[in-house]
């Protein structure tokens, strides 16, 4: 999972709960930009200053199968393609991050690893957040997306009366989650329109 500067913390960390909470994932490797970390300091008003303890604070109790990595950590596990990884979320995805991987530029390790990802054919899933939308933006969507990576803007639904905040956050992880092969229980399903 990878956390990048766009707007959207309260996103992030409802996504990496439910990762820690779902027994079927056995380990998770969390990166953050340093741009995410500001954007964590700033919305959620996290100390992230201490990186041992960055995941824990994400998650407010102590993270239990979480192996936290630098985003410069570019010799980390997941920079190679030889280390078995089911998939990735970058979530949020920041732009710029979006235009690094749609233009296969891996520099930090969230690159990297998402490069891999596309490179082994391995599920990529980029939760981009921003609005208006650029043309430049756009093709990189598009682009990503020719390359194997799944585009899932954080844009939540509202067919299921949200009533909180943490409602629309939730039901969004939930879809992006299923997309990624956990779906959840507490995910709503349309059964079309009451009649
Ligand atoms: C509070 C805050 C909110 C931001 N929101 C967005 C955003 O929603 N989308 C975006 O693409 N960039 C946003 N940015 C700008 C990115 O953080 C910036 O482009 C950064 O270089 C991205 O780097 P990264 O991809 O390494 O995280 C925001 C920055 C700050 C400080």
């Amino acid at each position: 999972m990878g956390i990048t500067g766009a707007s959207g913390a309260v996103v992030a960390r409802r996504m990496f709960q439910m990762l820690e909470a779902d027994e079927r994932v056995g380990r998770i490797h969390l990166v953050i930009s340093g741009s995410g970390l500001k954007v964590l300091r700033e919305e959620l008003d996290l100390d992230v200053s201490k990186s041992s303890g960055v995941a824990s604070e994400l998650l407010g109790q102590p993270a239990r199968k979480t192996i936290y990595l630098l985003d410069s950590d570019i010799g980390a596990s997941i920079a190679s393609g030889s280390y078995p990884v089911d998939g990735m979320v970058v979530i949020p995805c920041s732009t710029g991050c979006l235009a690094q991987i749609a233009h296969g530029v891996s520099s930090t390790l969230i690159e990297r690893a998402a490069d891999v990802c596309l490179k082994e054919g391995r599920k990529l899933v980029l939760a981009v957040r921003d609005a208006p939308f650029s043309r430049i933006h756009l093709k990189n969507m598009l682009a990503a997306h020719e390359a194997g990576a799944d585009i899932f803007p954080v844009i939540p639904s509202f067919y299921h009366h949200p009533k909180t905040i943490d409602d629309l956050v939730t039901q969004f992880c939930c879809r992006v989650l299923a997309h990624l092969g956990l779906e959840q229980s507490i995910q709503f399903h349309w059964e079309g329109e009451a009649r």
